[in-house]
């Protein structure tokens, strides 16, 4: 379960109710039409759970004797995966790794070599495009660092995920290796619910049925118009994103981290555009550690410019009852009134504390609160974010899923290597 509250207040009027009214039917329509295919990948999911089983049992030795699960993709391609991976190991025993092979850092890239094998590793190569310079650089490297050959049984080891008909699609029929395609209309940032995410989590030993069920039931309830809070906080960030066009998410677990990377890269590369006037619009996402963070960027939010809203995301239950011993030391007695007490306790109240100084001093707050973390509220919450996302893009009458504005720094890339 998840509840969500609001600190902060949008007052009605005939214009707000014309756009929330005029963005939900937007909304309904690019469902309806298959726009945008987001919404119906819960739906989905099930056709898609039963390829992966059926391909699970038809490579079952090399399936077997993986340790790793090697994602080599980029954004879109990564990110979720990550997300969810880094949410949920801590709930599960056996799990095989899942190791991320994302940036062109060579430093980074030999030591996630370094600590695997070819015989004891499955390699995931996920590209929507089918043709990401990192993506296809990096493969290249697995390829030859493992001295693999792709006509011989070491096909078997490597998966595709990518659009039909794209490059690397086409390269996997060629050599026969597996590929899981990804429906066209789904964008790469909201595509953690297809093969995209579900493939390599899947293999990793999660269950991601689960996942699957809770962001379903947040898509039915939303268009049902039974989570009218994603409205109105879109609507508000929206209309005052002069103002206040920093969006801070605060979330106050370690586990968050990567989660708070992939709602920025959704927000940012969604929301940053050029609208049909012409105008520059867009929100500015920054993300935070809680309570790591109220130990440097809290002073900015309290004290600084009064350009940001801010999001907690808080666990209830962190199902861990890690307590704070009942130790008196000499001359910090002061921090006694804590001892006895839970880290989940501080934690949380740390939370809360911060909140209520911002709601005091204004500052735009709203909380989404995780009664604990399992499959389904992870489902739910990233469902959450991709609503909202849409819901914003739509009130800035923009285009919520493309990126024009990556694809001139790749042209003047390719310039630099093969010239004009
Ligand atoms: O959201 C997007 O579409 C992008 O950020 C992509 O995910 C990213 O550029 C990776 O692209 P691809 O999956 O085509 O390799």
């Amino acid at each position: 379960m998840i509840r969500y509250e609001r600190f902060f207040k949008l007052e009605a009027n005939e214009e707000k109710s014309r756009l929330m009214m005029n963005a939900f039917g937007f909304l309904m329509h690019e469902k309806e039409k298959g726009i945008s295919g987001y919404y119906n990948l819960p739906i989905d999911g099930e056709n898609l759970l039963k390829e992966i089983n059926s391909y699970i049992i038809q490579e079952d030795e090399v399936y077997q004797n993986a340790e790793n699960i090697v994602v080599i993709g980029i954004g879109g391609s990564s990110l979720g995966a990550k997300a969810i991976d880094s949410m949920l190991r801590h709930k599960y025993n056996n799990l095989k790794k899942l190791l991320f092979l994302e940036n062109p850092d060579p430093v980074s890239i030999s030591k996630t070599l370094n600590r695997i094998k070819k015989h004891n590793s499955i390699f995931v190569v996920i590209s929507k495009s089918g043709g990401t310079i990192e993506t296809t650089s990096i493969f290249k490297t697995v390829l030859k660092e493992f001295d693999m050959d792709l006509k011989s049984e070491d096909a078997k080891r490597v998966l595709i995920i990518s659009d039909e008909g794209s490059p690397l699609c086409k390269f996997a029929d060629f050599y026969g290796i597996k590929a899981f395609t990804i429906p066209k209309n789904v964008g790469g940032r909201f595509s953690v619910l297809s093969s995209v995410g579900i493939v390599p989590l899947s293999l990793a030993g999660y269950d991601m049925r689960n996942v699957l069920k809770g962001a379903k039931h947040m898509i039915k309830r939303f268009f049902n118009s039974k989570e009218e809070h994603i409205a109105i906080k879109a609507l508000y960030y929206c209309k005052n994103y002069q103002k206040t066009p920093i969006n801070v998410l605060f979330s106050y677990a370690d586990f968050l981290e990567d989660f708070t990377k992939w709602f920025i890269q959704l927000w940012a590369e969604s929301l940053g555009k050029i609208d049909k006037d012409g105008k520059n619009v867009g929100l500015t996402p920054v993300a935070h550690i809680g309570s790591i963070d109220q130990h440097s960027f809290l002073q900015l939010i309290m004290q600084g410019p009064r350009d940001k809203t801010v999001t907690f995301i808080k666990v209830e239950d962190f199902e861990n009852d890690l307590k704070i011993p009942d130790i008196s030391l000499k001359y910090i007695e002061k921090t006694d009134y804590i001892n006895n007490h839970t880290f989940n306790e501080l934690i949380n109240a740390e939370c809360d504390a911060t909140k209520e100084s911002l709601v005091k001093e204004g500052i735009p707050v709203d909380t989404i609160t995780l009664d604990k973390v399992n499959e389904e509220n992870v489902g739910e919450l990233i469902a959450y974010f991709e609503l909202l996302t849409s819901y914003a893009g739509a009130i800035f009458d923009i285009n919520t899923y493309d990126q024009p504005g990556v694809e001139f720094g790749k042209k003047i890339l390719v310039k630099k290597f093969k010239g004009n």
